[in-house]
């Protein structure tokens, strides 16, 4: 059965879509069987991945409403599998309100490839909305990417409190995946919080090196490529490769 792991934090613009691309990548290379689920109607995912979101006719929405029986997935794109979102997904979201058993519909939708992929990685939403808990539900694993920010403390306790909750009411097996600091500047403030992360969270999960604040990322993420593709000597690349293998032991 594939490892289900959601990559989710309720916070936006923390790195989730660029953690899921790399760090799908980086497992395709370990020669793992991949696929990446854009659940974000902003579509960041589908973007990065190199479809045009607006050209996207079926999208992950589709298969969670029960429209559609098989899910529509664009093959090999960098190598990776990917279901696809667009503007549309908001839709979903609000139909979602009114149907039976929501919570696992994308579960459901996901069962008939459980056997066909080592990996599906679910880039979640910057919300807490239903879209980020089905995609807890669906998941076996959840990986948190955290900004070392000040402000990510507040969330830290948001978030774990949403993944109890999903535990407690749906999903008892979920597992903590691990905890990715990113962004992360050598400014003594980032300093300050990664310690204070690494304090607090390190009971709970592993908490992984930092992943840099660089350019490279979102110029690669422009040129609509992983960053070991657009920049193969990259310093932030053996950081990513740790968590793929991370990943590989769970
Ligand atoms: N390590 C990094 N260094 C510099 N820029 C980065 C890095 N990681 C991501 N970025 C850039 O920051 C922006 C936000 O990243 P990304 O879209 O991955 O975050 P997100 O958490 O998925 O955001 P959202 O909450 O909107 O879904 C993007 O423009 C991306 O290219
Ligand atoms: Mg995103």
């Amino acid at each position: 059965m594939s490892k289900i792991i959601a990559i989710f934090n309720q916070a936006g613009g923390v790195s989730k879509t660029t953690l899921t691309m790399n760090l799908g990548y980086h497992l395709h290379l370990l020669n793992h069987k991949m696929l990446l689920v854009d659940m974000d109607p902003q579509a960041s995912l589908t973007t990065f991945m190199g479809k045009e979101a607006h050209e996207v006719t079926q999208i992950i929405g589709d298969a969670i409403l029960g429209e559609n029986d098989e899910l529509a997935i664009h093959h090999d794109l960098h190598g990776m599998d990917l279901v696809a979102s667009n503007i549309t997904l908001s839709a979903v979201e609000l139909q979602l309100a009114s149907v039976m058993a929501r919570e696992v519909r994308l579960k459901q939708a996901l069962e008939p490839i459980g056997s066909i992929y080592d990996f599906v990685l679910i880039d979640c939403p910057p919300s807490l909305g239903v879209l980020s808990i089905l995609s807890l539900t669906a998941a076996t694993h959840v990986l948190i990417p955290i900004q070392t920010h000040f402000k990510a403390f507040k969330g830290t306790e948001l978030l774990l409190s949403t993944i109890k909750q999903v535990k407690k009411h749906v999903n008892p097996k979920l597992a903590i995946a691990g905890v990715v600091p990113t962004l992360y500047s050598n400014a003594s403030q980032d300093k300050m919080i990664l310690e204070a992360l690494q304090q607090q969270l390190s009971p709970l999960a592993r908490v992984y090196t930092a992943i840099p604040r660089a350019t490279a990322f979102a110029d690669a993420a422009m040129n609509r490529q992983p960053l070991a593709i657009y920049s193969p000597k990259h310093p932030a690349i053996p950081i990513l490769e740790t968590i793929a293998k991370g990943m590989e032991g769970l």
